[in-house]
C-alpha cells in the first residue's frame, strides 16, 4: 500500500467511495459539508490531505450542477490544503452527451465541464465508459478511462447460451457493442436506426443486421428515460422475434419511472454497474460493482513515478 494514498468521497454516491477505499485498505478522509442560509455549499476536508495523493470521487449524475460544484469545492479543498496530487475520480461523467453543438446557438456542455477540470483544479481524471470516445481531445489534464463494460460482459457470460445477437439500439453503439460481441463470443450483431427526436422521445426507422431468434442482449453506455432501450425492444420483438431479451449499460442513470416502464416491456434482465447510486431495484435489475476496478486503477496510479500523462 502506498501510504500517502488518500480517498475523499463526494456525496452524490453514499456508497461507492467506502467500497473503493476497503478494497485499498484506506479509511476515506473526513469531509465537512455545511450550507450557508441560502443553499451555498461550503465543504472542507480533513487537512491532513496534506502531502498527499488524493483521489476525490464523485459521480455527476442527477442533480449533475449539485454533484460538479461539490466535486469542485471538493477538489479545491484538497489543493487549498497542499495535496500532493489530486485525481477527480467520475464514475459518471455527467454533461457527456452534449460534446457539440447540434443547432447553431447551441452550448458545448461537455467543453464547459472539460474546462472547469482543467490543470488549475485537478491533475488528472478516472472515468468510466465516458459517453464520447474523443474526452482525451476534450479534456485538457490527462485521462485514465475504466471499463465498466468489461465487469458487466463477465456478469452475463454464464448467462447466454444458444443463439444470441448482441444489439446495438443506435449508431453510436455500434462500437460498444463490437467490445460486448467479442466479450461474450458473440458473433451476430444487429443495429437499429435510431433518430433523437427530443431528450425524452426517439424515432425509429428500422433494424439491420443479424437475425434475432434466441437471446437478444441491447448494450448502451447508458440508460437515462429508457426511450432508446423501449424503442429497440419494440422493433426489436416486431422484426426479430428473439425468445429473450437481456439489456445491459455501463451507466443506470435511470430517470423517474424509467426502470418499472423497461420491465414493462418484459426485459429478461437488466445489468447495469454502480457507477451511479441505485436502490431499491427489482430484483431483474442486477448491479455490477466497480469498486475492484477503480481500487486498482487508483492503486496503479498512485505507484512512485507515475506521473500525470
Ligand atoms: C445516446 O447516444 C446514448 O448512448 C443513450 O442511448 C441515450 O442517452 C439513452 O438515453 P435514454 O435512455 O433517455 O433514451
Amino acid at each position: 500500500m502506498v501510504s500517502d494514498l488518500a480517498i475523499v468521497g463526494g456525496s452524490s454516491h453514499p456508497g461507492l467511495p467506502g467500497r473503493i477505499g476497503e478494497t485499498l485498505g484506506v479509511d476515506l478522509v473526513d469531509v465537512r459539508s455545511k450550507r450557508f442560509p441560502d443553499g451555498e455549499l461550503d465543504v472542507s476536508v480533513d487537512p491532513a490531505v496534506r502531502g498527499c495523493d488524493v483521489y476525490v470521487v464523485q459521480s455527476l449524475g442527477p442533480p449533475v450542477n449539485e454533484h460538479l460544484i461539490e466535486l469542485l469545492l471538493l477538489g479545491d479543498a484538497c489543493r487549498r490544503a497542499n495535496a500532493r496530487r489530486l485525481t477527480a475520480v467520475i464514475p459518471y461523467l455527467g454533461y457527456a452527451r452534449k460534446d457539440r453543438r447540434t443547432s447553431p446557438g447551441d452550448a458545448v456542455g461537455l467543453a464547459v465541464v472539460a474546462d472547469l477540470l482543467g490543470p488549475s483544479r485537478i491533475d488528472r481524471a478516472v472515468l468510466v465508459d465516458p459517453h464520447v470516445t474523443q474526452v482525451d481531445s476534450i479534456f485538457r489534464v490527462p485521462l485514465e478511462v475504466v471499463s465498466g463494460m468489461q465487469p458487466i460482459a463477465e456478469e452475463l457470460k454464464g448467462d447466454i447460451a444458444g443463439e444470441a445477437v448482441v444489439v446495438a439500439p443506435d449508431l453510436g453503439a455500434v462500437a460498444l457493442a463490437e467490445r460486448y460481441a467479442r466479450a461474450l463470443g458473440i458473433e451476430e450483431m444487429s443495429v437499429v436506426r435510431k433518430t433523437r427526436v427530443s431528450g425524452s422521445d426517439v424515432s425509429v426507422t428500422g433494424l439491420v443486421g443479424d437475425s434475432v431468434g434466441g437471446s437478444a442482449i441491447i448494450v448502451d453506455d447508458m440508460i437515462s428515460t429508457g426511450g432508446t432501450i423501449a424503442a429497440a425492444v419494440r422493433i426489436l420483438r416486431e422484426q426479430g422475434s428473439p425468445e429473450r431479451i437481456v439489456v445491459a449499460a455501463t451507466h443506470g442513470v435511470f430517470v423517474e419511472g424509467a426502470v418499472d416502464a423497461l420491465l414493462s416491456l418484459q426485459i429478461e434482465r437488466l445489468v447495469v454497474s454502480d457507477s451511479l447510486p441505485n436502490t431499491d431495484l427489482p430484483a431483474e435489475v442486477t448491479v455490477v460493482g466497480l469498486a475492484r476496478s477503480l481500487a486498482d486503477t487508483i492503486l496503479r496510479l498512485s505507484q512512485p513515478g507515475h506521473s500525470p500523462g
